[in-house]
């Protein structure tokens, strides 16, 4: 049986099966309780209920030689399977080749004011702010992590001290944010200067990653298209985005869908991500964030993207689903949640981009959303699957239609 036929039940059973849960873990999935109250109530202030998004897992990733299951929590009911669809035709291939880079946080400290005099002060007692900053997370060292990088600019009236530090597996903010709380003042003493503020910066400019996704054209053909002519519009597609902002900000957004899915089924900071992401494809002038070229007569896809990601501490640690996610995937560090992440965007890139060039997306889409306007129209247990089997055959997929099918289902 195909996993997207199984019942919710049995796809756990298979999670368990095959190896990528416990028992323990298969029980904590089946009751349906995702957050306890105690953690619910202390995770956020005001708190008055727990809000659910469906959480299912993509299949067939391939990533620098190692078989995934990811997991993605997303409301929008094509994710998940544009990812596997996408992901199946690159492990036909050999799989996604990802490179990550090492996870450097940047943070700035604003000091008002600026001179040749302030910044060859701060230059003299670099080693020294170093040291401090270290000192405020002497774990941190122990990791194999710490400051790499200091510099002092004049920007603008007034001065940026700028923090590199490698945080390790760690997304990085709370270090950083520590770190530069407990130098400030002390550079503001050392200065006479006022500190204006003090923060990380979500730049993610030195975490970029890299995937690469090669296939053959017999593996993109449909009925109405040889897999060439497939290969050839999705660079058509891909070339135009490079020339308008229009698509390239669609484009990007069909990329986001995998990686926000992955980013909150793994307790990360999607904004920080989406921040990321953006501002560094906007340095001169927005662009699209992947490129598809035809090379020695296949279609290759590349992704280059700043991934601000942690696989531990803060909320990864907190969730029992982030948890649940890692376990999932065999995660063993942060670069390779990044290379993951990297991988399932260029799959949701692959997908989307096929679609638009052969049959158009509403196809797909429409008759998998057909299950969430069924419940829409009010259907319940098996009346779902039958009234999302009516909309597909008659394919007209709006709530009245899903109503009035209902209402007949209900007097027959
Ligand atoms: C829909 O959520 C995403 C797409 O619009 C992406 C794209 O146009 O490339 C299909």
């Amino acid at each position: 049986m195909k996993i997207y036929e199984m019942s919710n039940q049995q796809r756990i059973d298979y999670l368990l099966e095959h190896d990528f849960i416990d028992q323990g873990q298969a029980d904590f999935l089946a009751k349906k309780q995702p957050l306890s109250e105690d953690l619910a109530n202390s995770l956020s202030e005001n708190q008055i209920g727990i809000f659910g998004l469906p959480y299912g897992f993509a299949t067939d990733f391939l990533i620098n030689g190692k078989d995934y299951l990811v997991p993605m929590a997303i409301e929008e009911p094509s994710v998940i399977a544009a990812a596997s669809n996408g992901a199946k035709r690159v492990k036909a291939n050999g799989g996604f080749k990802v490179i990550t880079s090492p996870h450097i946080m940047y943070g700035q400290i604003v000091l008002e004011g600026s001179s040749p005099e302030l910044l060859a002060k701060l230059e003299k007692n670099k080693a020294t702010i170093i040291e401090s900053a270290n000192q405020a997370r002497q774990s941190l060292l122990k990791r194999g992590g710490g400051v790499v990088s200091l510099t002092f600019e004049k920007i603008g009236d007034d001065t940026e001290v700028l923090l590199g530090v490698n945080t390790v597996d760690a997304m990085g903010a709370n270090i950083v944010n520590s770190m530069l709380e407990t130098i400030a003042p002390q550079i503001s003493e050392l200065t006479g200067n006022d500190v204006l503020c003090a923060i990380l910066s979500n730049s993610g400019k030195s975490q970029l990653v890299k995937v690469e996704a090669r296939m053959k054209f017999s593996d993109l053909q449909t009925k109405q298209m040889t897999g060439q002519e497939v290969a050839q519009r999705i660079v058509r597609l891909s070339d135009f985005s490079k020339h308008s902002v229009m698509r390239a900000i669609t484009h990007n957004k069909g990329i986001m869908n995998g990686i926000d899915a992955v980013l909150l089924a793994t307790g990360n900071d999607f904004r920080a991500e989406e921040a990321a992401a953006h501002s560094f494809y906007s340095q001169k002038g927005y662009q699209p964030f992947s490129n598809w070229q035809i090379k020695d007569d296949q279609l290759v896809g590349t992704l280059e993207l700043p991934i601000e990601i942690g696989s531990v501490g803060g909320a990864i640690k907190a969730l029992p689903m982030a948890q649940l996610s890692l376990a999932i995937m065999k995660i063993d560090n942060s670069q390779e949640l990044q290379a993951v992440i990297g991988s399932v965007g260029l799959a949701n890139n692959l997908s989307a981009l096929r679609a638009l060039v052969t049959t158009g997306i509403q196809a797909g889409h429409m008759s998998l959303q057909s299950k969430s306007l069924a419940v829409s129209a009010g259907a319940q247990g098996d009346e779902i699957t039958e009234i999302s089997k009516q909309l597909n055959q008659i394919k007209e997929y709006t709530l009245e239609k899903a109503s009035e099918l209902l209402e007949k289902l209900r007097k027959q």
